[in-house]
C-alpha cells in the first residue's frame, strides 16, 4: 500500500481536501494528513481522521510515541506528498527552506519523495512575482505543480487561483510513475 502525505493549508478550499483524502483512501492509498494551524481554522482534523482512519498531525511537539520522532518517520515512510490546497505561505516557506511547523518540517525531511503542490489563492496573490518566483524555484528543485483553475474565487474576483479540480488532482496522483 502506498503512503501518501496530504498537506492541507489555510485556504477556503481546505474543505475540498476532505474529498481528496476520501477518494485516495477509497482507491487503496494510506493517507496521512498534516494540517497547518491556519488549515484548522477552516476544517477540523476529525473530518480527515474519520475519512482516512489515521491520526491527523498538526503539532510538531506532540511526540506521542517516545521511540519515534514523528516528523522524521512520516517523511521516511512517505511514497508521495500532495499539498492541497497549498497557500502562498507554504509555497514561500518550502522555496526558502523554512521548517517552522509540522507540514513544512516533514517536507524538509523528505529525501527523493515526489511532492505535488496544488496552489489555491486569490489571483493577485498567485500572480505576485514573489509567489511566481517561489513556484519557479520549487519547480527547478523538482517539485511538481498542479496548476490552479480560472474561476470566480471566494473573494468574488474572477481569475486564476482556484484549486485544481479534485478529480484532476486524484488522477495526477494515480498517474504518478512510482519508483520500482
Ligand atoms: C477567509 C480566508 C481565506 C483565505 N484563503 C487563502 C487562500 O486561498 N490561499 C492563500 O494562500 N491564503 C489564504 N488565506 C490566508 C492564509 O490563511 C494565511 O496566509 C495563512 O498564514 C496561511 O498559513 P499556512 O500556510 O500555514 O496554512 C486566507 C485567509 C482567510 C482569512
Amino acid at each position: 500500500m502506498k503512503n501518501i502525505i496530504l498537506g492541507v493549508t489555510g485556504s477556503v478550499a481546505a474543505y475540498k481536501a476532505a474529498d481528496i483524502a476520501n477518494n485516495l483512501t477509497k482507491k487503496g492509498y494510506n493517507v496521512e494528513v498534516i494540517m497547518t494551524g491556519s488549515a484548522r481554522e477552516f476544517i477540523t482534523p476529525l473530518t480527515f481522521q474519520s475519512l482516512t482512519k489515521n491520526k491527523v498531525y498538526y503539532d510538531m511537539f506532540e511526540e506521542i510515541t517516545p521511540k519515534d520522532i514523528k516528523h522524521i518517520s512520516l517523511a521516511r515512510k512517505a511514497d508521495l506528498c500532495l499539498i492541497a490546497p497549498a497557500s502562498a505561505n507554504i509555497i514561500g516557506k518550502l522555496a526558502n527552506g523554512i521548517a517552522d511547523d509540522m507540514l513544512s518540517t516533514v517536507v524538509m525531511a523528505m529525501n527523493n519523495v515526489p511532492v505535488y503542490i496544488c496552489p489555491a489563492m486569490n489571483t493577485n496573490m498567485y500572480i505576485n512575482p514573489i509567489v511566481q518566483r517561489n513556484i519557479k524555484t520549487l519547480t527547478e528543485f523538482g517539485y511538481h505543480f498542479i496548476e490552479p483553475r480560472e474561476s470566480v474565487l471566494a473573494c468574488g474576483d474572477l481569475g486564476t487561483g482556484a484549486l485544481a479540480d479534485v478529480d484532476k488532482i486524484v488522477n495526477t496522483v494515480e498517474a504518478h510513475q512510482w519508483r520500482a
